[in-house]
């Protein structure tokens, strides 16, 4: 029997520095389900505490969203705030188990990756169980929970399977972007929505919560794709440079590759004997421009999809969050300039 999260403080008026306290209590919430749930598993390591660590570690970016919407509509009810929190964080977990071994990762959250520190099928099967905790945790909230976090995992799923089919031409900035949205605009979108859900909005504006929250979440995940490229991001507590390395056009390596086109380059992004030049023009202040006016832009259609909110300060914190890496990256602001 678990014993559920619930927040203590959600009955009190919204204040950052009560948010903060509660994603701490999900946090707590997460880091003990986690446990009870690997309990009885007598895991490939020496000591199971820093595997548990790593797995309820991280910034809990969806549950901080997930809690602020809730905040920036209504009055939260805590149990399914916290519960859907968790869920949400759960399955973000178990998709980066399982993306650390598509992407050969050896580093996460500032530890070795699971299968680096255990073995590969450990790491499969203690994703899947966090997925299946994961629904099991939302089913206790009702279908209505369980809806978002099934349709975001199976939009992230079908984002990495279309991964190895990315192109480098001039064209392929729209299925670039559709593939982000899926792998990890998604999880965002459900964020927005099981917010909205905690906050009992009219379940009629679910679909354009849903939509709000993945141009955020596409946003975060070209921020990602620019710190990978950027030799000023090199504290992110996982592999750096690995999009470059596995070959995957993210929009700056994309961008980068095009403008190598454009001034005359006939290799193929693939060809290895490019890497560097690539490498070169993804970190540049070009790059960083063009990324980030992209960026901004999603931010705006972001806001311009989500109803008024009743505590716009709560919004505002959302985008500051979810974006606050994008301060890692020193460089200009972003001006108009396509690749
Ligand atoms: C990493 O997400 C995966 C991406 C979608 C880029 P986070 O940066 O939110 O990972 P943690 O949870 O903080 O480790
Ligand atoms: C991963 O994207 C998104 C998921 C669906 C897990 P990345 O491959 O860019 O994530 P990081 O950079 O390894 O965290
Ligand atoms: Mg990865
Ligand atoms: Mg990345």
């Amino acid at each position: 029997m678990t014993t559920p999260t619930t927040l203590a403080r959600d009955a009190e008026p919204f204040s950052p520095e009560a948010i903060d306290d509660q994603v701490s209590s999900v946090a707590a919430g997460l880091r003990a389900r986690i446990s009870e749930s690997l309990a009885n598993i007598p895991l490939p390591v020496e000591d199971p505490s820093p595997v548990i660590d790593a797995l309820s570690g991280g910034k809990h970016l969806r549950a901080r969203t997930l809690l602020l919407i809730a905040h920036s509509f209504g009055t939260p009810d805590p149990r399914f705030s916290a519960e859907a929190a968790v869920a949400l964080e759960l399955l973000h977990t178990a998709s980066l188990v399982h993306d650390d071994i598509i992407d050969r990762s050896q580093f996460r959250r500032g530890l070795p990756s699971l299968h680096s520190a255990a073995d590969e099928a450990t790491a499969i099967l203690i994703a899947d169980l966090l997925i299946a905790v994961s629904f099991e945790t939302a089913a206790a909230l009702g279908e209505r929970a369980v809806t978002p976090l099934a349709r975001a995992f199976g939009q992230l799923c079908q984002g990495q399977l279309l991964e190895p089919a990315l192109g480098w031409g001039a064209d392929a900035r729209p299925a670039i972007e559709n593939y982000a949205t899926l792998k990890t605009g998604a999880l965002f979108g459900s964020a927005f929505e099981l917010g909205a859900m905690a906050a009992s909005y009219d379940p009629a504006l679910q679909d354009r919560f849903r939509a709000s929250g993945e141009r955020l979440g596409l946003a975060f995940q070209l921020t990602d794709d620019l710190l990978d490229v950027r030799d000023d991001a090199l504290n992110l507590g996982k592999d750096h440079g690995a999009d470059l390395r596995n070959g995957i056009p993210t929009l700056p390596l994309w961008s980068a590759y095009r403008r190598l086109v454009d001034l005359g380059e006939t290799r193929c992004a693939s060809d290895s004997s490019l890497r560097d030049a690539l490498a070169g023009e993804a970190g540049s202040d070009r790059t960083l421009r063009y990324t980030k006016k992209r960026i901004v832009a999603l931010v705006e259609e972001c806001r311009s999809l989500l109803p008024p909110a009743t505590q716009p300060g709560a919004v505002d914190l959302t985008v500051d969050a979810v974006l606050a890496d994008l301060g890692q990256s020193s460089g200009p602001d972003c001006e108009s300039e396509a690749p």
